[in-house]
């Protein structure tokens, strides 16, 4: 069984327990996240991950809102709570069915923790967002205090083979490299919670200042949004992503532009893009092409790690 449909399963079972164990930790734990994504979002909703519908209550009374979740079950609990108009659809994070462009905010709380492939997930929010749109999300996170973190580790260890649970994921990195910008970030807790609000930068911003390669189009061993799109199995293989890149996403893609400037293949390549990922922002140094794949790279982040 694949990782999907197994989170399926998993969730399936778990529908007629969540909402009774949620409501405990949203008192203790992620404490006023609801009202927080609530107060922030506007317009043409997508909760990703809707689950039971936990969020709806706190949407704006004249937002339109859409739902997607992968199980039947935690969909059924959402549809009876709906007080309000609200489209549910079954389907996958990482393939959404809308076309681009087609929300003012996408919220997903709580799922990029247990949805397999996150990065494709915030991927596919960057493609269904207008310009300017509005990406809200409320998750746990690795702890920022070493045993804690130890001890989530620990747990995982568990709860990833039994429910593709993680909790030392972190989703702000995979954010800031797929171009969006960040506009608030708090973490709560000692840490464990996460709440970040980030914009798909509106065309007026291209090309200015740090960033979103997928908007300055300058990015050195090659566009990072046409990189993040290839992993995503909504967007096929990478030639045919630059393409449709240039014809519509970004058209100041400039893919390979400078990739002698920073390495963009091979193992070399792959630890520079890991080491972005990290930081969460452009990674600068040195790269002696001398030693080839075997090369020590010496990284200066040019960003705070947060
Ligand atoms: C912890 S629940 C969170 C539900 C809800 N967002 C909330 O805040 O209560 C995680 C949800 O993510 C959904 N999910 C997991 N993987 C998914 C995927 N690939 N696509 C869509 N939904 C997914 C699960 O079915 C589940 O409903």
């Amino acid at each position: 069984m694949d990782e999907t449909a197994k989170a399926r399963r998993v969730w399936d079972q778990a529908a007629p327990r969540y909402d009774r164990q949620i409501a405990f930790l949203e008192k203790h734990w992620f404490t006023g996240g609801r009202e927080w994504l609530g107060a922030r979002a506007t317009g043409r909703i997508l909760d990703v991950g809707v689950g039971t519908g936990r969020n709806l209550p706190h949407y704006p009374a004249d937002a339109t809102v859409t739902g997607i979740d992968l199980s039947p079950a935690m969909l059924a609990v959402a549809r009876r709570r709906a007080r309000r108009p609200v489209e549910l659809h079954e389907g996958d994070a990482t393939r959404l069915p809308f076309p681009d462009g087609s929300f003012d905010t996408v919220v997903c709380a709580l799922s990029l923790c247990t949805i397999p492939d996150p990065r494709a997930a915030i991927g596919e929010a960057w493609r269904v967002l207008v310009p300017g749109g509005r990406l809200l999300l409320l998750d746990h996170i690795g702890s920022s205090w070493p045993p804690v973190h130890a001890a989530q580790w620990l747990v995982e260890r568990v709860t990833v083979r039994a429910a593709g649970e993680h909790f030392t994921r972190r989703q702000l990195p995979l954010v800031r490299a797929a171009g969006f910008e960040v506009v608030e970030a708090e973490r709560l807790k000692a840490g464990t919670i996460e709440r970040v609000q980030a914009l798909v930068p509106d065309g007026d911003q291209a090309g200015i200042g740090r960033g979103p390669a997928a908007v300055t189009g300058r990015a050195r061993g090659g566009c990072r949004t046409c990189r993040l799109r290839a992993g995503s199995p909504s967007f096929g293989d990478r030639p045919a992503v630059e393409r449709a890149c240039r014809a519509s996403v970004h058209d100041r893609c400039e893919a390979g532009a400078d990739d002698d400037a920073k390495p963009a293949r091979g193992r070399t390549g792959k630890l520079w893009r890991a080491a972005e990922d990290l930081i969460g922002g452009e990674a600068q140094g040195g790269f002696l092409p001398a030693y080839g794949e075997r090369a020590v790279i010496v990284l200066i982040a040019v960003r705070e790690f947060r």
